[in-house]
């Protein structure tokens, strides 16, 4: 459902954050994405949804190209790509509940989500949403008054409230400690299951991803170097990721 069609990023500084990528990620996958630091996974998941634009190459969403797109068409895509962020990208002064239902404004024309009137059924949606993650009871405090990981189930919320289909997580844990990691790895992996949303995460944590995943994609130097299920992914697989010559090994 989503599809990379022989994608290149060059920045306008001439670094190449991806390097000639061709990979299609089936609806409901649980991807985690590993690489050394610069080797491209931010550039991969930012382009999925536009924050990135991209070179050369396509990609796209369920047959639609997002690269093409314009205008509505492109809102419409964005719409159902959800994304949370290692330092969970909250509006710290509002509350729980206004961060959720930012998730609606896709949904809604301008100027009524500026004066902040959401029709009942979206904040029912956002109450249901920040039970899913555990945290309803937190809805009138201010966002900056929770704990990290409260802050990241928010993120969470937010992104089950915009009912995308998709979820990407660029290092969702990072700034977190080990137990709460757990915690929202677990939440993360139950709305991806129960859900059916198609995710794809970026860890820096190799015992993580091995935990988590259900296919590993594998980057180095923006090039796609590992394709293949979590039980293909050994230590030496891991191994040639963070540290191997380059060229490809697809286990798919
Ligand atoms: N806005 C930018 N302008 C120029 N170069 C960039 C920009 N963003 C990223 N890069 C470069 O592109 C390459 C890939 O970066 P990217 O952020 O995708 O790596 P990453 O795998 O996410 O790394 P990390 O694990 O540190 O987050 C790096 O060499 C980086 O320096
Ligand atoms: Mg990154």
């Amino acid at each position: 459902m989503i599809e990379f069609k022989n994608v290149s990023k060059t920045y306008p500084n001439g670094v190449v954050g991806l390097n000639n990528v061709n990979v299609t990620i089936n609806e409901g996958e649980l991807v985690v994405i590993v690489g050394l630091s610069g080797a491209g996974k931010s550039t991969f998941l930012r382009s999925i949804n536009r924050l990135n634009e991209i070179s050369s190459g396509e990609i796209l969403i369920n047959g639609n190209s997002i690269t093409k797109a314009k205008g509505k068409e492109l809102r419409v895509l964005r719409r159902d790509i959800g994304m949370i962020f290692q330092n969970f990208n909250l509006v710290k002064r509002s509350t729980v509940l206004k961060n959720v239902l930012a998730g609606r404004v896709g949904y809604h024309s301008t100027l009524r989500t500026l004066v902040g009137m959401f029709p009942k059924e979206d904040l029912e949606l956002a109450f249901e949403s920040l039970k899913k993650v555990g945290i309803e009871q937190k809805a009138y405090m201010r966002a900056d008054q929770l704990s990290g990981g409260q802050q990241q189930r928010v993120a969470i919320a937010r992104t089950l409230a915009q009912q995308s289909k998709v979820l990407l997580a660029d290092e969702p844990i990072a700034s977190l400690d080990p137990v709460t990691t757990i915690q929202v790895m677990d939440d993360i992996a139950r709305i991806n299951k129960e859900m059916n949303i198609t995710t794809i995460v970026n860890l820096h944590h190799v015992d993580l991803a091995k935990k988590y995943a259900t296919r590993i994609l594998g980057f180095r130097e923006g090039k796609l170097v590992f394709d293949g299920p979590v039980e293909k992914a050994t230590d030496e697989i891991f191994d040639f990721i963070y540290n191997g010559k380059t060229e490809e090994i697809s286990e798919n």
